[in-house]
């Protein structure tokens, strides 16, 4: 994620406003910045890694002269956050410059094709061969439009990209797949942003583009088409009444609501990961004779259920750990043999970190899973990978979780090929069920929306919940019961249910709610049995269930029904999320800010 904001005004200069409107969008993620204006048919570009603030002083980028221009925050996919890779990027003339937000998943065989053509590259960022792409279509002597939209049909991936000319420098060119990208409208000229709030201040009157679309905006308004055939599409404004404060969080009251909606485009992105980056890391951890899995709290959680799904397809013995455990638990076999894949969506957490320094000194093999480009994580590890989840402001991990399990399924079938424990079919039944994850989780949300505050009400005023799930669903109600912790204070148990009868059953009497996760899978005989057990003595049943299940659902007083033909491996994804939901409805319903729950930081640096 980033954010991209342009302009081309009547009269008057761009650069405050860019400056302003990438300030709005500031809760995208940030760690470069950088602008493009044109004057008098000259191209500029300023730009460099830092905050927003710091950079626009420090390179007075708010006084950059030009009616028109662009700007762009950038969160790092490809590339560190350096001043060589932050946007706008330019071809080998610096005639053209380019900002974008997403993943051009074929940018290696572009670029090699680029290089063997002969142009200049200076960063190591995929969005770099967009500029270079176009350069090479104006070559053909066409009209810059024509080579933009050219270029375009040969990218696959993300994107929303923006791009100044000076050989046409009265417009902005822009277009959209699957990255986010509207267009705006006011009597002082015509804008295009990645989010409402970034031109609020100047007008309320947008069009959204859609993916596929590609646009030319110029001071008088914008004209929009098809990047398959060029069609021309006719759209109007519409207007928006959202406030400031309700448009940076699009619409919804708390950002954790909004990111536990983002889910489908999350878990996209985290589908769309590099896959030499995937081999590297399953060779890696292919060689290992010891594989520990460590990280905390959500990301802790994330790792109980890898170790489910290492076993499960690549018959991989895989050690989930505690990172302040670590040390202790198994600190003293560490040795050259060992691979430590650490899951962190902030790549900075103090404990992982000391759990990392340990390993490294005893010659083990780190590896990372982080939604942070340039965390230490990704300078410590041996190879890590990027989940592609976009920045998380919510404390609470939802979106996040979700997507470190979509990686680390994505690890396990490789693993699982790689040393022959699936069958061709196997593993290509298992990828095509990876694939329809976002759908589903899709269709859990429209579903379930509205069902769950209604639970919510139903259960508000219970004291005590308990969470109960068996196998890989263990994690699942692990995960849900810290997200009820986190945010509503609710004192609560979560446990493998077939534990539960060595202690835990003690806590049930008539009328505890507890809550069981049983997707259909080799471990849902046996849930039946503990969903008796807890019934014998009073307990009041929730179930997260398949639809149709017919036995769970007599057995349960409310159940939580989710679609057919998940497999067991990947049910954790799907099956949080309406427990996310519960938790977020019931922090509010109690009148807590979800996104800011006591005593607790996004990312714990500390001891
Ligand atoms: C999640 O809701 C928590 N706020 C917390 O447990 C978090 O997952 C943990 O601190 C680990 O963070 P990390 O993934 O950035 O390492
Ligand atoms: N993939 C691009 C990069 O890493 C864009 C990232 C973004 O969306 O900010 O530079």
């Amino acid at each position: 994620m980033c954010g991209i904001f342009g302009g081309v005004l009547k009269t008057g200069e761009i650069s405050p406003l860019i400056y302003d409107g990438l300030k709005r969008l500031e809760y995208r993620g940030y760690d470069s910045v950088g602008f493009a204006t044109i004057q008098d048919g000259a191209l500029q570009v300023k730009k460099d890694a830092g905050r927003i603030d710091d950079v626009v002083q420090r390179l007075k980028m708010d006084s950059m002269p030009g009616s028109m221009g662009i700007g762009h925050t950038r969160w790092a996919t490809h590339g560190a956050p350096e001043m060589v890779n932050a946007h706008p990027h330019t071809d080998c003339d610096g005639n053209l410059a380019v900002i974008h937000n997403g993943v051009i998943e074929n940018f290696m065989e572009l670029k090699e094709e680029l290089l063997n053509k002969g142009h200049n590259f200076k960063s190591r960022t995929d969005t770099e061969i967009i500029a270079h792409l176009i350069e090479e279509e104006l070559k053909g002597d066409i009209a810059l439009d024509e080579a933009v939209l050219k270029s375009l049909r040969r990218l696959e991936g993300s994107y929303a990209i923006a791009v100044v000319s000076n050989s046409d420098p009265g417009k902005i060119l822009c277009a959209r797949n699957e990255s986010p990208l509207v267009i705006g409208v006011s009597e002082k000229g015509t804008y295009c942003a990645s989010d409402v709030p970034a031109m609020l201040p100047y007008t309320n009157k947008v069009v959204y583009l859609r993916n596929g679309e590609f646009a030319t905006l110029d001071q008088d308004g914008y004209e929009i088409k098809l990047v398959s055939d060029g069609t021309v599409v006719e759209r109007g404004l519409e207007e928006v009444t959202w406030s400031l404060e309700m448009a940076e969080k699009q619409g919804y009251p708390h950002f954790m609501l909004k990111e536990i909606n983002e889910q489908p485009t999350s878990l996209r992105g985290s589908l769309r990961l590099q896959p030499q980056y995937l081999d590297l890391l399953t060779t890696l951890l292919d060689r290992g004779r010891d594989i520990f899995l460590i990280a905390a709290g959500t990301s802790y959680h994330a790792c109980i259920a890898a170790s489910y799904m290492f076993s499960r397809l690549a018959r991989i013995t895989a050690f989930p750990a505690i990172s302040s455990e670590f040390i202790e638990q198994y600190g003293s076999s560490v040795g050259v043999d060992s691979v430590i894949l650490c899951v962190s969506q902030s790549g900075e957490t103090y404990d992982t970190l000391k759990a990392i320094d340990h390993a490294r000194m005893r010659a083990g093999t780190v590896l990372g899973v982080t939604n942070s480009v340039g965390s230490t994580l990704t300078r410590v590890a041996r190879a890590y990978i990027i989940q592609q989840s976009g920045p998380e402001i919510g404390v609470a991990a939802t979106k996040t979780f979700t997507s470190q399990l979509m990686v680390l399924a994505q690890l396990a079938l490789r693993l699982a090929r790689m040393r022959g424990k699936v069958s061709q079919d196997e593993g290509d039944d298992f990828r095509e069920k990876l694939l329809q994850v976002p759908d589903v989780v899709e269709e859990t949300l429209s579903r379930h929306r509205d069902y769950v505050k209604s639970l919510v009400e139903k259960y508000s005023g219970e004291r005590l919940f308990v969470f109960l799930g068996r196998g890989i669903s263990s994690s699942t109600a692990l995960e849900a019961r810290l997200k009820l912790l986190e945010l509503s204070y609710v004192p609560s148990l979560a446990y493998p249910a077939g534990e539960s009868k060595h202690g835990p059953i003690s806590i049930i009497e008539e009328g505890v709610p507890v809550i069981f996760v049983c997707p259909r899978g080799e471990t849902r005989k046996d849930i039946v049995g503990s969903i008796m057990e807890m019934k014998a003595r009073g307990a009041v049943i929730i179930s997260v269930c398949e639809e149709g299940d017919r036995e769970i659902i007599g057995l349960s007083d409310d159940v939580i029904e989710m679609p057919k033909g998940i497999h067991e491996i990947l049910s954790p994804i799907p099956y949080v999320v309406p427990l996310q939901l519960f938790s977020y409805y019931l922090a509010v319903r109690k009148g807590l800010d979800p996104d800011k729950p006591r005593n607790l930081a996004k990312s714990v640096t500390v001891p």
